[in-house]
């Protein structure tokens, strides 16, 4: 087999082998392959796409690619959940420890955030002492003692998708159904969960900007998931606007401790509880989704769920006392207001800028290297629907510069306020 014959072949579309693709996978992953025929080779795939059977076997050697997790020795239906990746995104913090309480099994691995995108282990190290490395084995132990653990995804997961990813993200292929798919499904496969849930966003904010894109997309994971016999859900979310108010690690931990207070925004609460009932009736401990729905918010009512997040942070070496006690969290020098320069309603808060505006404040990395600053963020005081008047606060940013005149333009500009009372829409469909 030569590489150059297989990139041809997907030049002209044609139906690629299992063999030819591990091929190209496996030859990749060892450095047989240089970037210069794989990006050839992700280029092909970005025009001509891929049939269900070339992601499905692309899939299948992105996962074999490293190391496939055994959670045998934790006992019951084991629970993941991911998010293609928005702003505002804190449902983790909120669904796992739901689930937990529960007695449902989470075992999740996560990601750092990169661009306009926040990542859950960025947002749980704002936790003073969380510890993101465990061993398999201490994540495995974790997950059967106290039913949930969160930590980094390790170097031998998937170590394909790692150098994939990191070539398309500078040849313009990162914006691929196929693509996209293959990546999230080969880490979610080999993390050895029973049933996951996928958070699909659609809208300004996301990969996905329309629901017809996100619902091929949803399609497509959830067939491969049920291919590897996993119990498989996507749910389709607006990310015409950021999750919630908060946006920021440590904001956004806030936040999620607020909601399981029973505090949370609207929103967010809906969401976390939806993704929380799924997991919770695929781990049988319901009969249906409206018990399944009863009982998630009953965790929040009664303050079980939010107990079960200090428990998960406690075990991860993390103080726990910041959970019980959100005034210890460390604010940022500066509160900075963003005035609505006319009256009128909240017509559209773009996402990606508010992500980006946050990401200069100090919030997130450009880079994978980029060091970033816990405190600082932006919390909406605004959302879509809401009225407003010239002069009031739509927004007000966290910051520990001194001038921050261009994360105030930015914010300002990523509000459309016009005369429209629209009623925004967080679940746009439900795949399984
Ligand atoms: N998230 C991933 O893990 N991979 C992608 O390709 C896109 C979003």
């Amino acid at each position: 087999m030569r590489q150059v014959d297989i990139i041809i072949k997907k030049r002209d579309n044609i139906e690629l082998s299992k063999e030819e693709i591990k091929f190209m996978i496996d030859g990749y992953t060892k450095g047989d392959i240089p970037d210069y025929q794989m990006s050839a080779f992700l280029m092909a795939i970005y025009f001509n796409g891929m049939t269900d059977n070339e992601v499905f076997y692309l899939t299948e050697s992105m996962m074999n690619s490293g190391d496939v997790l055994d959670l045998s020795q934790i006992d019951g239906i084991k629970v993941d959940k991911h998010s293609t990746g928005g702003v505002g995104d804190k449902t983790t913090l909120v669904v796992a420890p739901i689930c937990a309480s529960l007695g449902v099994k989470v075992a999740k691995m996560s990601g750092r955030g990169l661009g306009h995108t926040g990542g859950t282990l960025d947002k749980l190290e704002s936790i003073p002492g969380y510890d993101i490395n465990l061993t398999e084995e201490e994540f495995i132990n974790q997950v059967n003692t106290i039913n949930a653990a969160v930590m980094g995804q390790t170097k031998k997961l998937a170590p394909a998708d790692k150098l994939l990813y990191s070539l398309r993200d500078v040849t313009g292929t990162v914006p691929s159904i196929p693509l996209i798919a293959s990546s999230i499904m080969s880490k979610k496969l080999a993390a050895g969960a029973d049933a996951i849930v996928l958070d699909v966003k659609v809208g300004a904010g996301a990969f996905m900007k329309t629901k017809e894109e996100a619902l091929k997309l949803a399609r497509l994971m959830v067939s491969i998931g049920n291919k590897f016999n996993k119990k498989m859900t996507a749910i389709l979310t607006n990310m015409d606007e950021p999750l919630g108010m908060a946006v920021g690690n440590s904001l956004e931990v806030i936040e999620a401790i607020n909601t399981l207070n029973g505090k949370g925004p609207k929103d967010l609460n809906e969401l976390c509880i939806l993704a929380a009932a799924d997991l919770i009736l695929e781990a049988k401990k319901a009969k249906d989704m409206d018990e399944a729905i009863s009982l998630a918010k009953r965790q929040i009512e009664n303050k079980e769920a939010l107990m079960a997040f200090a428990k998960m942070v406690e075990a991860q070496k993390g103080d726990k006392s910041y959970i019980l006690d959100i005034n210890k969290f460390e604010m940022p020098k500066y509160t900075i207001p963003v005035e609505a320069t006319k009256d009128g309603y909240v017509e559209k808060i773009d996402a990606l800028a508010i992500g980006n505006a946050a990401m200069y404040l100090g919030a997130g990395r450009q880079k994978i290297e980029d060091n970033i600053d816990h405190s600082v963020g932006i919390v909406l005081s605004k959302k879509v629907g809401d009225k407003v008047n010239k002069g009031e606060a739509i927004a007000f940013m966290y910051s520990n510069k001194a001038n921050n005149e261009l994360e105030y333009d930015m914010i300002l500009k990523a509000y459309n306020i016009g005369n429209n009372k629209v009623n925004p829409k967080l679940i746009l469909d439900i795949v399984k």
